[in-house]
């Protein structure tokens, strides 16, 4: 198989994570590693993965090797291995937009790089690192700065893969811009490997399956990274929440009072992400059921484990002549795809296309 040429928007810690997860894979590619779903998707194994190019704003980041700027004072993700051929990657610098808008401006000072960037610079990047599939790991609420990077990628015929909140696959016009040019589109926000949305939504389902009626859900979410210090302000959340929501709905919450959010930043948490889920549900003569979870896992690798899932993916449907929004692989790599499912029938969906 050939390699994925892979460039990540945001050399945040999610992409630390995936780009760990993927040395590991080649440095050893028939070894089976925890957590990675599929050998193959599409035929291609996790160490056919390669990146090539990350783009941030970071002054600490922008203009080093990928392997340095994983070092930068903003990356709470462990440090699990070190990184082999993708060391040298370059980080370019991008245009700040929106990206370090409310408390992330106080954490992270953008190089001057990155102020004179232009969004023609970023596409003209990825033509240049003939980039197969863009990943933007940028942080919730920079609106500006995601569709930036998506009409980048469409000018440089590269896919997308959007693993945040905002609005691009689930957007009618944005996806028809992407199919009309022949470009792969999946998004949007990823459904964390085995993490909050994925439980939650289990224990719906299941309650539904026995014919419970579910009265009430919440879904509490504290964590110490970069990515829980943005989801502090009100102001870069809300796309969280409604893509939360999002997911609990495709999983049949129906007209139920249901909060899921992101709901606190501890320091002192790291990269480390707990969930506080309840659910509540009607069952045999009105009597109550009610389920109290508490799940904690490291945040970072958690997405690692879908994006390696989600890249695969977008290759294979540039490979099989497919582009816009893709729906069969989808709604188990997102929270908000442009169609959601119940996990089962999404999970049986994403193998039937992997194969
Ligand atoms: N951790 C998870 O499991 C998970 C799950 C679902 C969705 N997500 C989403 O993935 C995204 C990334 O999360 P993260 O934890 O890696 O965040 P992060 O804060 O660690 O990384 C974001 C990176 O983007 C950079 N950046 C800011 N503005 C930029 C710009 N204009 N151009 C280029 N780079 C810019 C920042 O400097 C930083 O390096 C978030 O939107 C998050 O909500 C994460």
């Amino acid at each position: 198989m050939t390699a994925i040429r892979v460039a990540l928007a945001g050399a945040g810690n999610c992409a630390w994570s995936f780009t760990q997860f993927a040395a590991l894979a080649q440095a050893d590619p028939d070894t089976r590693l925890p957590g990675l779903m599929c050998h193959t998707v599409g035929g291609y194994r996790l160490a056919d993965v390669r990146v090539v190019a990350a783009f941030d704003v970071d002054a600490a980041k922008v203009g080093r090797p990928l392997a340095e700027a994983f070092t930068a004072p903003a990356i709470a993700a462990t440090a699990f291995t070190e990184l082999g051929g993708d060391r040298n990657a370059p980080v370019l610098p991008a245009p700040v937009l929106d990206g370090l808008t409310g408390p992330l401006g106080s954490v992270v000072q953008a190089a001057t790089a990155a102020r004179d960037a232009t969004p023609e610079d970023v596409a003209k990047a990825l033509v240049e690192h003939d980039v197969d599939v863009l990943v933007i790991a940028l942080p919730t609420g920079a609106s500006r700065a995601v569709r930036m990077f998506a009409d980048a990628a469409l000018a440089a015929g590269a896919a997308v893969v959007n693993c945040t909140p905002e609005e691009l696959a689930r957007d009618e016009d944005v996806s028809r811009r992407f199919a009309d040019a022949g470009v792969v589109l999946l998004g949007d926000d990823l459904r964390s490997h085995l993490g909050a949305t994925c439980l939650h939504t289990a224990l719906i389902e299941l309650m539904l399956s026995r014919g419970l009626e579910l009265t009430s859900t919440y879904q509490l979410n504290v964590g110490g990274n970069t990515d829980f210090l943005n989801l502090a302000d009100a102001g870069r959340s809300a796309s969280k929440f409604t893509s939360k929501a999002n997911a609990l709905r495709a999983a049949g919450m129906t007209d139920v009072d249901g909060v899921a959010g992101p709901t606190g930043f501890i320091g002192h948490l790291g990269d480390s992400k707990v969930c506080f889920a309840n659910v509540r549900a009607k069952s045999v003569l009105g009597s109550e059921v009610r389920i109290d979870i508490k799940l904690t896992v490291e945040d970072s690798p958690n997405a690692a484990g879908v994006i390696a899932n989600a890249v695969r993916a977008a290759k294979t449907a540039a490979d099989r002549g497919l582009s816009g929004k893709v729906d069969a692989p989808s709604p188990l790599l997102f929270k908000s795809p442009p169609r959601g499912l119940p996990e089962s029938e999404a999970r049986a969906a994403f193998l039937g296309f992997a194969s």
